[in-house]
């Protein structure tokens, strides 16, 4: 496809998305990420996907607890946290993500288990099920993205069963990275993303690495959290027991220095990567 074909149609996914209601922040939102998951290949996707298969095991819940369980992923991106869930026996999962593409991409990959799985186009500050529905609901690097991440996260909250374990993933504050990103944020309009995507092209092949480096330069929205704000908001929203989960990437090489960076030192990650899990209040 050449630059001129790209270019027409981001603009008709734009027009569509508008109508749907979508603001533009959003559109540009699903828009970068939808692109980024169309960068990989299937081989490349299982690679990405397996990286994440510890995370669930690692998350402190018993080996088979999403076996028969009706779980969500909000902000499904690639479809990755979703083929996880399917694997682990879930009965059905719901996923929603912001992005057309980023629907299609969890839709395709997923396509062995159909019969269990449920994708749509959706906003998770605007959850379209009812309250307590889920037995396990999972949003990981996304709230951080829109413009109301607590409204996000109370969303999550009110859609899980009473009694269920919610996990999320938020960027932590501080350090030596998260300067270094706003630092190059602030110039990044002088430099288009196509010319990026193009220069990244000559350096790698390695759709992760592309992700990497494109997500937090080009994503719209970037908020970084401290530790006590995730605190503030499992009391504010209901959520008892939160704790904080350490390790659940197998990242390597320069994946690892910036996916998993929570080994390095506080003056290089600040809070680091924010993982959680907590249980909504069972009242
Ligand atoms: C960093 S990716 C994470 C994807 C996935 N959760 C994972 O861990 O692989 C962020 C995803 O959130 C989606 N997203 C951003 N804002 C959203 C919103 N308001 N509602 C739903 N999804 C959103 C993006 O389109 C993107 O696919």
């Amino acid at each position: 496809m050449t630059a001129s074909e790209l270019s027409v149609l981001r603009q008709d996914r734009s027009t569509t998305a508008a109508a749907n209601g979508m603001n533009k922040v959003e559109i540009a939102t699903g828009e970068l990420y939808g692109s980024i998951w169309n960068l990989m290949d299937e081989e490349a996707f299982a690679t990405f996907a397996d990286a994440h298969w510890n995370k669930f095991r690692n998350a402190g819940l018993a080996q088979d607890f999403l076996r028969g369980r009706i779980c969500l992923d909000a902000g499904c991106g690639s479809g990755r946290a979703v083929r996880s869930m399917l694997k682990d026996g879930a009965a059905k999962v719901y996923a929603i993500d912001i992005g057309d593409e980023c629907v299609r991409n969890t839709r395709d990959r997923n396509a062995p288990w159909r019969d269990r799985l449920v994708v749509e186009q959706g906003s998770v500050l605007a959850l379209p099920f009812p309250d307590d529905t889920f037995d396990f609901v999972h949003c990981d690097g996304v709230l951080h993205h829109t413009r109301a991440p607590f409204a996000g996260f109370c969303e999550l909250v009110r859609v899980a069963k009473p009694g269920v374990p919610i996990m999320v993933g938020l960027y932590g504050a501080g350090g030596l990275l998260n300067f270094s990103i706003y630092l190059a944020r602030a110039f990044r309009h002088l430099i288009p993303r196509s010319l990026a995507e193009r220069a990244l092209h000559l350096v790698t092949s390695d759709p992760v690495k592309m992700y990497v480096f494109l997500d937090p330069f080009y994503v719209p929205i970037r908020k970084v959290y401290r530790t006590r704000d995730v605190d503030a908001w499992a009391t504010r929203a209901g959520v008892e027991g939160l704790r904080r989960l350490e390790h659940h990437y197998n990242y390597r090489g320069i994946d690892r220095l910036l996916k998993d960076y929570n080994s390095f030192g506080r003056w290089f990650r600040g809070d680091g990567y924010l993982t959680y899990i907590g249980f909504k209040h069972n009242h």
